[in-house]
């Protein structure tokens, strides 16, 4: 198919100025984009021998590649986690889209909107997502734990991605939302083509993911009039409820809030219960240890969640020339928070390339940190443990049943494309 001039030019700048990090800057680790998708953490580790704040002209900014760093930048309300505020970044994705509306720009989440904006639409969200209210849906995750696996044949070979991974947190979004599961293989499609639009560079994935966020707006507005007419107990009448109680919230903005939460929502999962499968596939001595004390498990995810981080970057921008770490960050510069590295800086962790379901110092910032700490943690972390521990009981001699691992291709997100397991 023939791409359009704006398209290509994007990608041809791509590949030049990953060549200038690669030489000058040495933010770029001479591995291919192929290369670095299977191994990130030593595309990371090559990088981050070179600083822990290096400028790359490849997103025309800044990579926080240690933990410090990370963490720092994460906390500091000099950059904005707002990309209309980054001249150069909206260009350039407004280049890639080719026209096509593109949420992060149009329609923002509050994932990506600053203060006052951020706070307003956070406290509204933060209802359904307060700790308590999402422990008492264990009994209910656990049913449909036990509902996909029952699905899967005695001494057979399943998909561990197709089979439980991707349906378990699509279904238990879903129902928090109140969306018909008629309707679930229909968003689960969009869900996954919307995270093209982060693949700046790539212009297949990109027209893919702009055309999947125009038609998931497009169902949630129809959602939204629905629920307006005839409310139900789920997550998005209670936001329409606060919003008829005086909270100022525009329907664009609660069509948005239903797109971060779905999307946030299970691709994440997804990976982390993936990964954290194939780890303890390929680790029989960590798995060993979980099956004889599944009180480790919850510790064990967050050494999944360190390790494989299923997010593996995100962004900010400097609201003003700012002071960082001894480098002056100029004004509408991009820094990116490599997460994939901060988790694997030798400076924070004993052993950082040691997967040990065991370690002590195994805080994280898989969920980033500051005011967009992760709103869906305790359910991520609830909906793994339980998937692990379900497992576990009815699968105890699960094993790999193929080595040939491909892997999303997003370099945003980190996860198995398909996981066969014999059970
Ligand atoms: C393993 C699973 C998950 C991972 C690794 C993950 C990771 C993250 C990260 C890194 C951020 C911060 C991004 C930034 O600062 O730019 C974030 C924010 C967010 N996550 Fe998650 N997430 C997961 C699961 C979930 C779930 C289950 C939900 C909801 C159902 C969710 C909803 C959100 C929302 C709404 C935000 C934005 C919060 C804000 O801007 O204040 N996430 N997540």
């Amino acid at each position: 198919m023939l791409k359009s001039f704006g398209q290509k030019l994007t990608q041809l700048l791509m590949s030049f100025l990953n060549w200038i990090d690669y030489r000058f800057t040495g933010s770029g680790s001479g591995m291919s984009d192929e290369e670095a998708i299977n191994d990130p953490y030593e595309h990371y580790r090559r990088i981050r021998a070179n600083g822990k704040l290096l400028r790359t002209h490849r997103n025309r900014g800044w990579m926080a590649l240690g933990f410090d760093e990370t963490q720092a930048l994460l906390l500091d309300n000099r950059f904005s986690a707002d990309l209309r505020k980054n001249a150069f970044l909206s260009k350039m994705i407004r280049l890639a889209a080719d026209g096509r509306a593109v949420t992060f720009l149009d329609n923002p989440t509050m994932l990506n909107l600053d203060p006052p904006d951020h706070t307003r639409l956070r406290k509204l969200a933060n209802h359904g997502f307060v700790h308590k209210s999402i422990l008492a849906l264990e009994p209910r995750i656990r049913e449909l734990v036990n509902e996909y696996l029952d699905a899967v044949p005695k001494n057979s070979s399943f998909d561990l991605i197709e089979g439980l991974a991707k349906p378990l947190p699509v279904r238990v979004i879903a129902e928090l939302l109140g969306l018909p599961e008629q309707d679930i293989p229909r968003f689960q499609g969009l869900s996954a083509e919307f995270l093209g639009l982060t693949a700046i560079g790539n212009n297949e994935l990109m027209d893919i993911g702009a055309a999947a966020a125009e038609e998931l707006g497009q169902y949630f507005d129809g959602v939204i009039a629905a629920k307006r007419q005839n409310p139900g107990t789920d997550l998005i009448s209670q936001l329409l409820e606060v919003e008829q109680e005086g909270v100022r919230i525009s329907t664009a903005e609660l069509n948005s809030t239903c797109t971060v939460l779905l999307i946030a929502g299970h691709e994440t999962t997804t990976h982390l219960i993936g990964n954290g499968i194939h780890l303890l596939l390929t680790h029989p001595e960590q798995m060993q240890k979980l099956q004889a004390n599944s009180a480790l498990i919850p510790n064990a995810v967050e050494e999944m969640l360190r390790f494989e981080p299923p997010v593996q970057f995100t962004v900010r921008s400097a609201l003003e020339e700012t002071e960082f770490f001894g480098k002056k960050i100029r004004q509408d510069q991009l820094v990116m928070a490599v997460i994939a590295s901060a988790n694997r800086d030798p400076d924070r962790y004993s052993d950082p390339d040691t997967f040990d379901v065991e370690r002590e110092d195994v805080g994280h910032v898989a969920f980033g940190y500051g005011i967009h700490l992760c709103l869906g943690m305790s359910l991520a972390r609830l909906e793994s443990r339980l998937a692990f521990e379900v497992l576990f009981d009815r699968f105890p001699d699960m094993k790999l049943a193929e080595q040939n691992i491909e892997f999303v291709p997003v370099p945003l997100n980190r996860g198995r494309k398909r996981l066969l397991i014999d059970v």
